[in-house]
């Protein structure tokens, strides 16, 4: 293993460096384990570090936030923690355990247990592997069930019958990694992936952790793949009996995956756009309005996922209706996608063809997105007008002219108010 770790970036180095010095003191074994072990042989070039801990890995995870100055969000069920490090660099740390399903589907009941308990409850034979980062460890690599084969040969594979009945996620991760990884399901493992979604398995997850999973699913760089796979199988009912991808779906996939790399690469300063919400609104568009309210409320998304959401909804008619004439005012256009998110733009980009809507759009991105008038109350204050509804009568007329070209600058903006404010 230590070929690998010698080629790892430097603040990863730093990073484990830290880890070797914290556990000598706290007499802690520790692991990296998981994703990162997989990524490490894989050669993948940026990805999140997981270790687990045998003795208090919430205390581990508090000391090592000290040591590098990050972040700490601590998962106390869990008994795991997550430090945020520049970078956008995440570390997980655990703590060894055993876990044991109640109920098929059922959050596990997590108790102390070494590592070979802990490598046991994992997803699949390549999630599984672990090395001892302590010193004097030879960092070999810990693989109890066949992981090092499993990665060398492509194939995912679970650790036993029953993986897919007490965590159904697992359908959804299996297809997540054999596609991000070009990996061939193995055939037992397919058989009971198969069986499990028969049984109707992932209508029994709770919806947060159903939720949860298909968001890292469309996050992947190539969402459309996975989801093919769950549509085939016929697994994508657990979100809505009637819902199935098709050519279409595919095809709005491509189209969106070129909108979203096209604003990433000429509006990098604007804020980053939730490229899954994106896919998930693709998703459910073969759905009715009433039937995708229902799975949004199923999935319980966050607040500001659902407004953004049910904006684009609500809006898109109006929006298209309007934007798709020749002759649309810069203030018209404005009103009408300014409140909209991105994400929702980026939507009616990607499945409205008509060309002038492509070009207020455009125009929205590139000239009035966020535009702001040079002048402000202040300079209101100073012409005699009071707060109230005459001041923002004024601004927004000022706004207009400006979005229509017909003020420019701070100069012409105090011009028109005090036109504007001496009428009566
Ligand atoms: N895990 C599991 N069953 C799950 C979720 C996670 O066994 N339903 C285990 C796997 O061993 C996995 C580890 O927990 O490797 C960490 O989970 P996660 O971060 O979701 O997976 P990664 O393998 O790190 O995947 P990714 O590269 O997508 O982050």
């Amino acid at each position: 293993m230590k070929k690998y770790l010698d080629k790892l970036p430097l603040q990863l180095k730093r990073i484990i460096r830290q880890a070797q010095a914290a556990s000598v003191s706290l007499g802690m074994p520790a692991y990296l384990v998981g994703g990162s072990v997989r990524d490490l042989i894989l050669g993948v070039k940026h990805f999140d570090l997981d270790m687990t801990v045998e003795g208090d890995g919430l205390f581990f995870a508090r000391q090592m936030a000290k040591r590098l100055s990050a972040g700490l969000v601590i998962h106390e069920r869990f008994k795991t923690a997550t430090l945020m490090l520049p970078g956008d660099l995440k570390l997980d740390i655990a703590t060894t355990r055993r876990e044991s399903y109640p109920q098929p589907a059922a959050l596990p009941q997590v108790s102390p247990g070494g590592l070979p308990d802990d490598l046991a409850r994992r997803d699949f034979t390549i999630n599984t592997l672990a090395v001892n980062i302590n010193p004097g460890q030879d960092h070999q690599i810990i693989d109890l069930f066949g992981g090092q084969k499993d990665l060398a040969a492509g194939r995912i594979r679970i650790l036993h019958a029953l993986s897919f009945q007490d965590d159904p996620t697992r359908i959804l991760r299996a297809l997540r990694f054999s596609c991000r990884f070009g990996f061939r399901i193995e055939t037992a493992t397919l058989g009971l992936l198969k069986k499990a979604v028969k049984q109707g398995c992932l209508a029994c997850v709770n919806p947060h952790r159903l939720r949860d999973e298909l968001i890292l699913l469309l996050k992947e760089n190539e969402p459309f793949k996975p989801l093919r796979e769950l549509s085939r199988l016929g697994a994508l009912s657990c979100l809505h009996p009637k819902l199935k991808v098709s050519r279409g779906t595919q095809t709005l996939f491509r189209l969106a995956k070129q909108q979203l790399d096209w604003f990433a690469k000429n509006f990098p300063r604007r804020r980053a756009l939730d490229r899954w919400l994106v896919y998930f609104a693709l998703l459910l568009a073969p759905l009715s309005r009433a039937q995708i309210k229902r799975v949004i409320d199923r999935l319980s998304l966050r607040k500001g996922e659902v407004k953004r959401l049910l904006g684009y909804y609500r809006q898109r008619s109006k929006i298209i209706y309007v934007l798709s004439r020749k002759e649309v005012t810069a203030d018209k256009i404005f009103s009408l996608v300014e409140p909209l998110s991105y994400e929702a733009v980026i939507l009616l980009k990607t499945t409205v063809k008509n060309k002038y809507l492509q070009k207020h759009l455009l125009e929205f991105f590139a000239v009035y997105n966020g535009m702001r008038l040079c002048v402000g109350g202040h300079d209101l204050g100073c012409l005699g007008v009071l707060p109230g509804p005459r001041y923002q009568k004024i601004l927004a007329k000022v706004l207009k002219a400006k979005l229509n070209g017909q003020v420019n600058g701070r100069r012409a903006e105090l011009v028109l108010i005090k036109k504007l404010a001496a009428e009566k």
